[in-house]
């Protein structure tokens, strides 16, 4: 079946692997339909995205950074780190922040929010990886500024940073996991 495959086979490919070969609007659009039609308990669809391209990127790499000089103690600066918020930012040829509305009216709990805003970004992964674009959720500590960044509605934050970038072909992608065997159990 193919949507084994497809599951398989994707893979979190991270912004150095990336070449420069632009992503078209029209795939872009693809990936937040598809995100679209995650399952949302009560309808609440609480997934928000900001879609980032040319200048924006920079704008985030340059915030970033800086959030990152400001939060961290001189001890533990790193100029590495610093030097690879801002090209992971630029090597990236779209970024989509990964956001989530929680209803205002509280209906269901945050953490169903949450997973739904995460299925929603699933589809978003598997879509990138069925046609050939490197993709990956990044979370890092630094997504609790964004609302520095960026204006939020009411109820609004950001849960992680979405990188895509064409990759070439020869990139070696691997990942592995522990059998779904000691994860299960069965009961009849
Ligand atoms: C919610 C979420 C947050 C993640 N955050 C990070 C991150 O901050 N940094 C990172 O290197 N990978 C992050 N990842 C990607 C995982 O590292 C990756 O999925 C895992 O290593 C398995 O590799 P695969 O995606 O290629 O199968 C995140 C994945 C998820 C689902």
């Amino acid at each position: 079946m193919k949507i084994n495959d497809i599951i398989k086979k994707r893979r979190s490919v991270f912004p150095p692997q990336y070449n420069d070969t632009p992503i078209s609007e029209a795939l872009i659009k693809t990936v937040l339909e598809n995100a679209n039609w995650a399952p949302t308990h009560r309808l609440t669809e609480p997934w928000r995205f900001k879609v980032l391209r040319g200048g924006a990127k920079d704008r985030l790499g340059t915030f970033l950074s800086n959030t990152y000089t400001d939060i961290t103690p001189d001890a533990s600066f790193s100029p590495f780190k610093h030097k690879k918020i801002i090209n992971n930012c630029k090597s990236a040829n779209v970024i989509i922040l990964i956001c989530m509305q929680r209803d205002l009216e509280e209906r269901i709990p945050e953490w169903e929010e949450i997973a739904s805003t995460a299925m929603a970004v699933q589809n978003m992964w598997l879509t990138c990886s069925e046609y050939g674009v490197g993709s990956y959720w990044s979370s890092p500590k630094l997504i609790e500024y964004m609302g520095d960044f960026l204006e939020f509605e009411e109820g609004e934050r950001c849960l992680g940073i979405f990188y895509m970038g064409n990759y070439d072909a020869e990139v070696e992608l691997d990942s592995k996991r522990e059998s779904i065997a000691n994860k299960v159990k069965w009961l009849d």
